[in-house]
């Protein structure tokens, strides 16, 4: 990328397969543009419904081996709509401390209870399962992949606890369906579980814009007519369904992307743990390289950008105070030279003088 007039290693993106400019998915993007124009023109419900939008709908539901998905035009407006519309006052909503913004933002919309269990752990879980009241709906929610840390959820555990107290669950894998699993299915597919509602992402892995939840019929049904965010807003626009469309052929087919993807991440974490640096639980292509005070994080990310290296630091509140960390994202483009000049470069930084000094308390 270039910053400023200045070439810059980019490692803080969510293009995990590089599709975002990959040939096909612009084809993908100009034929849809050609043959629907710029915009949808309207809702859904009311004038916005293209064959296209439908077509991306049932192409994700066969892919994820769902009955059906819905498109929404965000992420973030998908969990709004799917906890809103599955929980209201009576209910209770069991979400995991780590949950992505637009979940915890989900949650107090929907007016439920909301019980929250320590991260990923899975004793914890079921203590707050145990003691949930006897009466509404309850929906247990959790990300995927946890978007700061890069660790995975236990989903093979939650799962059939899950079911064992009467529990919907919903899954948000922005960061995981295209990335993990031997069919890029995600993270329920490494886990080898089926949910109520499977959340995915199309601003990341697919490289275009927008989201979708795929689900059974009567839960597809129930949002379309009860998810405020899925119905009062303008469909996503014709250029991004059709490169959407065009990425998740290729997300199907190439899976040495995600091999690669994988690989990569690995690299890099292991160069850094290997230098005594601290990458957290991470598993996956999401690598916090976690520093400490922000002062230190940002401190840091500025040198790594002297350095030619474009990454950014999370601060409180992203995470919580003292855990301020730079989070590295690398793609399948990166070539094994790239990541390791990023990693002695940051080793390089993390441990001179001026950040260890940084780093005293
Ligand atoms: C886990 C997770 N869920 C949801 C979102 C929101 O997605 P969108 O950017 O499409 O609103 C993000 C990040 O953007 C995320 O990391």
């Amino acid at each position: 990328m270039q910053v400023d007039g200045r070439s810059a290693l980019m490692l803080a993106g969510a293009n995990y397969l590089d599709l975002a400019s990959d040939a096909r998915v612009l084809a993908g993007a100009h034929a849809a543009l050609d043959r629907y124009g710029a915009a949808a023109g309207g809702a859904r419900l009311i004038s916005g419904n293209l064959t296209l939008h439908e077509d991306l709908e049932h192409r994700l539901a066969r892919f994820l081996g769902y009955a059906h998905a819905l498109l929404f035009s965000t992420g973030y407006m998908a969990n709004l709509g799917v906890l809103t519309a599955l929980c209201g006052p009576e209910d209770a909503l069991v979400s995991d401390s780590l949950n992505h913004a637009s979940i915890i933002d989900a949650c107090r919309l929907s007016g439920a209870k909301t019980y929250i269990f320590e991260h990923n752990d899975v004793e914890d879980f079921e203590r707050v399962l145990r003691a949930l009241p006897p009466r509404g709906r309850r929906v247990v929610v959790v990300d995927g992949v946890y978007s700061m840390d890069g660790d995975v959820a236990p989903l093979a555990a939650l799962v059939p606890i899950a079911r064992e107290y009467d529990c919907w669950v919903v899954v948000d894998d922005a960061h995981g369906i295209g990335t993990l699993g031997t069919s890029g299915r995600g993270a329920t597919e490494c886990a080898g579980v089926q949910v109520d509602a499977l959340i995915g992402n199309l601003g990341k892995a697919f490289g275009s814009f927008g989201a979708f939840v795929a689900c059974g019929e009567a839960l597809r049904d129930w949002l379309i007519n009860r998810s405020r965010s899925f119905i009062f807003t303008c469909a996503i626009a014709p250029p991004a369904v059709g490169a959407a469309l065009a990425a998740l052929e290729i997300v199907r087919n190439e899976p040495e992307r995600r091999e690669r993807l994988q690989a990569r991440a690995e690299r890099l974490r292991a160069g850094l743990r290997a230098a005594g640096l601290d990458t957290g639980r991470s598993t996956t292509q999401i690598v916090p390289l976690i520093l400490g005070t922000s002062r230190r994080t940002m401190q840091l990310c500025e040198a790594a950008l002297e350095r030619g290296i474009y990454v950014q630091g999370i601060r409180y509140p992203s995470v919580a105070e003292g855990s301020a960390r730079l989070r590295l994202t690398p793609t399948c483009a990166h070539r094994e030279s790239d990541i390791d000049s990023c990693t002695s470069a940051l080793i390089d930084l993390a441990n001179s003088d001026a950040f260890r000094a940084e780093a005293a308390p």
